[in-house]
């Protein structure tokens, strides 16, 4: 590290609040680190993460310097999509724990500073779930089947599926359902796998039971919830076939207009808290201002921007994402999020590494070269861009270790992605491999000694990034994260000044935070001066005689009155 490197005010342990700020806009600001609990920490050691694992973690998320944990679904679930197909969701799947033990984590995280959000599945359920057991037990015609969407088949025999929708898992959205009696019934619709009936959101029994689910969740302390699917819920019931080029809110499963209403509702009950809870959608769609719809101030606090992490490794693409995202936010008065990955992304070495940087859910292949040195050194400098834009930023479990998606046997892969493919695709669990916390041990410390193989297998390069290895270097990726979400959370301009952009030659992205900090990132070839400064706050790589290198990101203190505006 350069000479006139400054250290972090404090370390990020001394500069955690001992309970979570009272600042009810927390979330505009906050750093939200997502817990994929099967993979974070094994505490009884059965091979599985679990809610002990995480609890026994806090000290090390609290040291990180993050705001609030988002899990992954955590309820009973058959787990036929990773828990996103849930069976009963107000318990906790017992392989994780008991709803006391979920009860007791979100307590003990508060008390370190760290607030829960928790993930909800609004556009459908387990094939498992007891409305769909009912339904399926009913037969057709029944209300037992309204809260579905079952249709009889098209052609002479139904025999042929009721409209021609294409399955985010690839496919038909519609499997045939069979009579008692052995004979083809009605079909029923799936946006996901065929163990993830979709619900009706027209029925008022769903819309009822989903404002009583956050309700229950929300009694329990938990300060917000994760969408999932969020654009999905409503559906043209006239259930036509797919428009060639539909128009906005044409699409007969995406983003019908219908939809804000739930949403409405939803944010009524999430207001009526002393300590208003947040939601938080993940909504995927190209069209800035119907993304904005969702964020309206009535609506959800904040979306996930996929935008930026699917931008390959170039300053053009990258910049104009960040000014198209900040466009699309700023009419609402939305914070924007900022996501580098999560667990269904190629992990941000791994796809930096690569000629084709950017990120596309049809173009993932196992066997593809990478660069890994390049990726972690582009991973590194992505991880200070983005903690230095407004809003709020996400970071995934073992991105702030620098974990590279790992090429699992195929024969341990769980993912549907993978099989719904036909095995082309190789899925998303090359991100989802539990966490390394030791450098030796049969599970890296993910379990205790004696613990069970963990579920997925932890490639050998596991070893070298965990946890215990990097606390002691200086030039981990860990420190680097600790580092900076330190200088985040102290510095009021880092974390809330306005953005202005500055106009320096070369491939690069810079900006000013606030009235006294520039961040600089250089995605060029060639080694760029940095501009005048009065301190070194922060640097993803060593400075090479006092130029940024290729590849890396510096975050610089400057003279307020020396400030241009671009
Ligand atoms: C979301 C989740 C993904 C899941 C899908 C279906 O996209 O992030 O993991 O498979 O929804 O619930």
């Amino acid at each position: 590290m350069d000479n006139d490197v400054l250290s972090p005010a404090a370390s990020a342990a001394e500069a955690a609040p001992a309970a979570v700020d009272a600042d009810l806009d927390w979330w505009r600001t906050a750093v939200i680190y997502q817990v994929y609990v099967r993979s974070f920490a094994d505490g009884d050691g059965d091979g599985t993460g679990d809610l002990a694992g995480v609890r026994s973690r806090l000290p090390y998320l609290a040291a990180l310097g993050v705001d609030a944990l988002w899990f992954n679904p955590w309820y009973p679930s058959p787990l036929a999509d990773g828990g996103y197909d849930i069976e009963d969701y107000r318990g906790i799947h017992p392989m994780f724990g008991t709803l006391a033990d979920a009860e007791a984590l979100i307590t003990e995280a508060r008390a370190v500073g760290i607030r829960t959000i928790i993930d909800i599945v609004p556009n459908h359920v387990s094939d498992r779930h007891p409305w769909f057991q009912a339904a399926l037990a009913a037969g057709p015609g029944s209300p037992e089947r309204e809260r579905f969407w079952f249709h009889e088949g098209g052609g002479d025999a139904g025999e042929l599926a009721p409209t021609d929708w294409v399955s985010s898992f690839q496919g038909s959205t519609w499997t045939r359902t069979e009579n008692p009696d052995g004979t083809p019934g009605e079909w029923y619709l799936h946006l996901f796998t065929p163990e993830q009936p979709d619900l009706n959101w027209n029925h008022p029994d769903v819309r009822a039971e989903h404002e009583d689910v956050l309700r229950f969740w929300f009694d329990r302390g938990v300060a917000g919830v994760r969408i999932d699917s969020a654009a999905l819920p409503v559906k043209d019931a006239a259930l036509p076939m797919l428009p060639e080029r539909p128009s906005p809110g044409e699409h007969p499963h995406v983003d019908r207009d219908e939809i804000h209403d739930i949403y409405r509702a939803w944010r009524a009950v999430a207001d009526s808290y002393d300590e208003p809870r947040v939601l938080v959608g993940e909504v995927w769609l190209e069209d800035a201002a119907r993304f904005a719809r969702y964020l309206r101030p009535d609506e959800m606090h904040t979306a996930f921007n996929f935008d930026f992490m699917t931008q390959p490794w170039d300053a053009r693409a990258m910049r104009a994402s960040i000014t198209r995202t900040l466009a699309e936010h700023a009419p609402v008065g939305a914070p924007a999020t900022w996501v580098l990955s999560n667990h269904d992304i190629t992990r941000p070495v791994t796809r930096y590494g690569r000629e084709d940087s950017g990120f596309a859910f049809d173009r993932k292949r196992f066997g593809t070269p990478t660069d890994l040195a390049l990726g972690t050194r582009r991973a590194r400098a992505a991880a200070l861009l983005t903690a230095a834009l407004p809003g709020c930023l996400y970071v995934y479990q073992g991105d702030e270790l620098g974990l590279p998606e790992a090429e699992l046997p195929l024969d341990v892969i769980e993912d549907p992605m993978h099989f719904r493919s036909g095995g082309v695709d190789p899925g998303r669990d090359g991100c989802r491999v539990p966490l390394p916390w030791t450098g030796s041990g049969a599970s890296l410390g993910f379990g205790g000694d004696d613990a069970a193989a963990p579920w997925l297998p932890q490639p050998a390069v596991f070893a070298a990034l965990a946890v215990e290895r990097q606390e002691g270097d200086p030039s981990s990726m860990l420190l680097l994260y600790r580092d900076a979400l330190a200088l985040r959370r102290n510095r009021t301009d880092l974390r809330a000044g306005e953005l202005t952009w500055l106009d320096l030659p070369g491939d690069v992205i810079a900006f000013r935070r606030g009235a006294s900090c520039v961040c600089l990132t250089n995605l060029g070839a060639a080694p760029v001066a940095l501009p005048p400064h009065t301190g070194i706050l922060l640097t993803s790589a060593p400075l090479a005689d006092g130029m940024l290198p290729p590849d890396s990101t510096v975050w610089l203190t400057v003279e307020p009155a020396g400030e241009e505006s671009a």
